[in-house]
């Protein structure tokens, strides 16, 4: 190959995959090189431009560290990850249904007991929330255990606010045989993506907002069945239609109910009034 040119660079690069022994990397690679040189023909960039778009990946490796991941956001706000979670989790109906992971999960969260709280410094409105695990059939679930995180009422997880304790809004809980789980918190808060990176910068060149409707994260799992990565987000939140990653979906709603009762509020260990949520899980058994 030595007439590299608009007509032949395709076939030129696809070529030199021949001597590739992986059979899925060359059906990956295939794909990216020829979308990828779809695009620079369809767009035709100047130098210039492509320059911008070497700079933004640049950036965007460069702000990651162990705690901040931008390519995630990246993936999110382009709506790819939940693109890959809607082709990877095709459940059978009943099933609690996926959605993004984002980049806020902490392995090794503290474990607790039912009833117990995961806000350690008990800023925000006090929520209890409840609900059970269960099969297909309804039957519950014992020893499933739900990794749960969530941002603080202003909005900020542990990992990016100094003022938070570490580990603030993060448990995990396991089940007994009756499936049930319940446990206190604070209501969330729709909040922003971050946007003092290359991310936030390219929703503002693109006239979108960055937030997020207030939502809970769960993982859900137990031995033998499929585990769920979701959310459970607040019914009635300004930003529901328009999330900022694309993770919403209907059945992932839930009402959390103000409710004014001091002697229930007494007996579940919160101040009164407090917001009440339920919400069951239902997973699949494993193939
Ligand atoms: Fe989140």
């Amino acid at each position: 190959m030595r007439d590299f040119n608009e007509d032949t660079a395709t076939t030129a690069v696809l070529e030199r995959l021949s001597g590739c022994e992986d059979p899925r990397l060359k059906e990956i690679m295939t794909s990216v090189i020829t979308h990828l040189h779809a695009v620079i023909r369809e767009v035709g960039p100047t130098p210039e431009e492509w320059m911008t778009a070497i700079r933004f990946l640049t950036e965007t490796g460069r702000i990651c560290d162990d705690k901040r991941q931008e390519f995630i956001l990246l993936s999110d706000t382009l709506g790819v990850s939940m693109l890959v979670d809607a082709i990877n989790h095709r459940k059978p109906s009943g099933a609690t249904e996926s959605t993004v992971l984002g980049p806020f999960h902490v392995a090794g969260a503290p474990k607790k007991k039912m009833g117990d709280t995961i806000s350690l410094d008990g800023k925000g409105d006090p929520t209890w929330v409840s609900g059970r695990v269960v099969d297909l059939d309804g039957k519950p679930i014992g020893g499933a255990i739900l990794d749960v995180w969530q941002s603080s009422s202003e909005g900020a997880y542990d990992v990016q606010d100094p003022t938070q304790p570490a580990m603030n809004l993060r448990g995990l809980f396991t089940t007994g045989p009756d499936g049930r789980f319940f446990f206190r918190t604070v209501k969330p808060s729709s909040y922003p993506i971050p946007t003092d990176g290359p991310v936030g910068r390219m929703l503002t060149a693109l006239g979108r907002h960055p937030m997020r409707p207030a939502h809970i994260h769960f993982i859900v799992g137990a031995p033998g069945f499929e585990p769920v990565t979701t959310h459970m987000f607040v019914d009635g939140d300004a930003y529901l239609d328009s999330d900022a990653v694309f993770g919403v979906k209907g059945s992932l709603v839930v009402p959390f109910a103000k409710t004014d009762d001091e002697k229930k509020a007494k007996e579940l260990g919160l101040r009164n009034p407090f917001y009440a949520a339920e919400h069951d899980f239902a997973l699949a058994r494993a193939r």
